[in-house]
């Protein structure tokens, strides 16, 4: 059985919630034999696997469609995954529906970025059924649009408002809520604030988890490294290597060899050669 919202929320000053993206059938269920309590279907997966520049492109069929692959890879794992940048915005009614097709495609429970000013729309969500994990502190399809990346809560004023982003969401029926490049000791007093699960990227050791971008951790996605996300591998170095070593054996005829290749019969390729002669 996959984690549940409950299960989650138990974990909340006792254990460590590991949480890991992914977009794909194969990555999720490696993610899944790996143990992670927790795989987020992130609308990252538009600049790792769609190469877009940011998030903002990411439409819900492509949601849809990475939300199948990876909930056909997990077996126990709760899969969460984003709402695109204005798939939530417009109406509750919009947001229910986008939701629940979420849902419909192998989902769990969603993730919208915002505070305060989504609140009546997790509620609504909420209220119908669906888990809603909450994002605030840096939020992609947003804050990039009016300062870029910058690290969040660095004043007190600051540090308040996120106290109040976060009080809300839990208010609103938020199961858990991501903390994206927060300060370390702000992080610390909202979740110790909070009776919800905080999930940190960037955001220090005190959150009551992590996530982080697959990509980042298996050092595929070349184009940015975070400062807060820790590589594990160097698999873009790997995978250019085996298949450069594939190319040239395939240039000097030594790929494939007999181990790879189909024989037919002797006699049939007797009577093959006689009949065609
Ligand atoms: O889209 C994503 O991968 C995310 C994580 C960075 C939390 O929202």
């Amino acid at each position: 059985m996959p984690k549940s919202v409950k299960d989650i929320l138990a974990m909340k000053g006792v254990k460590k919630i590991s949480v890991i993206t992914a977009y794909d059938f194969t990555t999720a269920q490696l993610c899944d034999k790996a143990g992670v309590d927790a795989i987020l279907v992130g609308d990252s997966g538009g600049m790792v696997m769609l190469g877009y520049e940011n998030t903002i492109p990411v439409t819900m069929e492509q949601m849809c469609f990475f939300t199948e692959a990876v909930s056909r890879g997990r077996k126990n794992a709760m899969v969460i995954a984003d709402m695109p940048f204005m798939s939530y915005q417009a109406s509750k009614s919009q947001a229910i529906e986008n939701a629940g097709k979420l849902i419909k495609a192998g989902a769990d429970a969603v993730k919208l970025e915002g505070g305060i000013e989504i609140k009546e729309t997790v509620k609504a969500i909420v209220e119908i059924g669906i888990p809603v994990m909450g994002h605030i502190g840096f939020q992609p399809q947003t804050t990039t649009l009016q300062e870029g990346y910058k690290v969040q809560a660095k004043t007190k004023d600051a540090a308040l408002n996120l106290l109040h982003n976060a009080k809300a969401l839990e208010e609103a029926g938020a199961f858990s809520i991501v903390f994206e490049m927060v300060t370390k000791e702000v992080s610390k007093i909202i979740t110790e604030s909070i009776c919800i699960p905080t999930i940190g990227i960037g955001s220090g050791p005190d959150c009551d988890g992590q996530v982080l971008v697959v990509h980042d951790v298996l050092g595929l996605y070349e184009k940015i490294k975070p400062k807060f996300a820790k590589r594990y591998l160097d698999l873009a170095a790997d995978i250019v290597k085996a298949i450069t070593s594939y190319r040239n054996d395939v240039v000097s005829g030594k790929f494939p060899s007999q181990e790879h290749s189909f024989s037919i019969e002797k006699s049939e390729l007797e009577r093959l050669k006689k009949e065609i002669a």
